[in-house]
């Protein structure tokens, strides 16, 4: 694909009762191309070039949430797995409407090797998607995320934290260490180092006596190389008698913690009704 078909090209989608404007090129088909808007079904996630096809699409669409499992449900929230080789429509929008998000991604359009965890705000008039992450069905760099988004409307409340949290508990019942693939954008880096900071440095603060990375790594699922990249980029390790020792001065880590933002919504994981996929 050439470079000067990246101009970015929808400038706005409506998605639900949202008008969203979009910050990146994303690849759609040919003839959605001249649109400067494209009408988005909230459950389904077809797209549309006009209203009056959107609004005669919602009279036939079935749909009132993701297709898949609903995997978990705490109040209004609840999260939908959807297999991309079982919903490969649904995993293709889905991919380009996050690319209207994402700067740097490649995006798979290889929908089939993909799992997608799409968090929803539900009431009585459906599921609405909130955002969502990916994660491939298999990875062999022990990668436990792929892609995540927060839609703008939803972003900065709290709903990305829980994403990561909820990739992490993924990897726990998994038993296995996970890390989100990289590169990861400003925005996608700043909300991972909050939430590293916060799980590790809430453990460190209730511990007593020593505690190894890998201990850390096994109560976290967190893999052993972020968790040092955290410690070291606060400062809190320290090389002594040829060993790494971390430091867990209460007074140094409450700094670090109010410095680390907010907690973001708490994963229930009690309400987490799932199995690894196999
Ligand atoms: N400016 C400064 N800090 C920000 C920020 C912004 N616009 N957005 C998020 N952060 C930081 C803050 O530290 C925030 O914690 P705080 O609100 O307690 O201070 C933390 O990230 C996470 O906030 P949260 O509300 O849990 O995240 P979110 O729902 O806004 O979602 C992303 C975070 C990364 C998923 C979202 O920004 C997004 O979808 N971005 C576009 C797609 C992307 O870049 N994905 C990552 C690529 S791998
Ligand atoms: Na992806």
């Amino acid at each position: 694909h050439e470079e000067f078909t990246k101009v970015k090209n929808i400038a706005t989608i409506e998605l639900g009762r949202y008008e969203i404007e979009t910050w990146y090129f994303s690849p759609f088909p040919p003839e959605y191309n001249e649109s400067l808007k494209l009408y988005f079904c909230e459950f389904c996630l077809n797209f549309m070039k006009r209203k009056e096809q959107l609004q005669r699409h919602m009279r036939k669409c079935d749909l009132k949430h993701p297709p898949g499992d609903e995997i978990y449900r705490s109040g209004t929230l609840s999260m939908f797995e959807v297999d991309g080789k079982k919903n490969k429509v649904y995993g293709q929008n889905l991919c380009y409407l996050a690319k209207l998000f994402l700067d740097h991604k490649t995006l798979y359009y290889d929908v089939d090797l993909f799992l997608f965890y799409v968090l929803c705000e539900c009431d009585d008039r459906g599921c609405h998607m909130v955002g969502y992450f990916s994660k491939e069905k298999h990875s062999e760099e022990s990668y436990n995320l792929a892609c995540i988004l927060t839609l703008p409307p939803y972003q900065r409340k709290g709903y990305g934290k829980f994403l990561i949290a909820f990739s992490y508990e993924l990897s726990k019942k998994e038993g296995k260490v996970g890390t989100p693939e990289r590169p990861l954008s400003d925005l996608g880096l700043l909300s991972y180092r909050g939430y590293w900071t916060r799980v590790l440095l809430d453990i460190l603060k209730k511990h007593k006596g020593n505690i190894s990375i890998k201990e850390l790594s096994d109560m976290t699922a967190i893999k052993a190389e972020d968790i040092l990249t955290t410690l070291q980029s606060l400062e809190l390790i320290q090389y002594r008698k040829g060993q790494h020792v971390i430091c867990a001065d209460p007074k140094v880590l409450d700094r670090h913690l109010k410095a680390a933002g907010r907690g973001g919504l708490e994963v229930d994981v009690s309400k987490l009704i799932w199995t690894p996929y196999k």
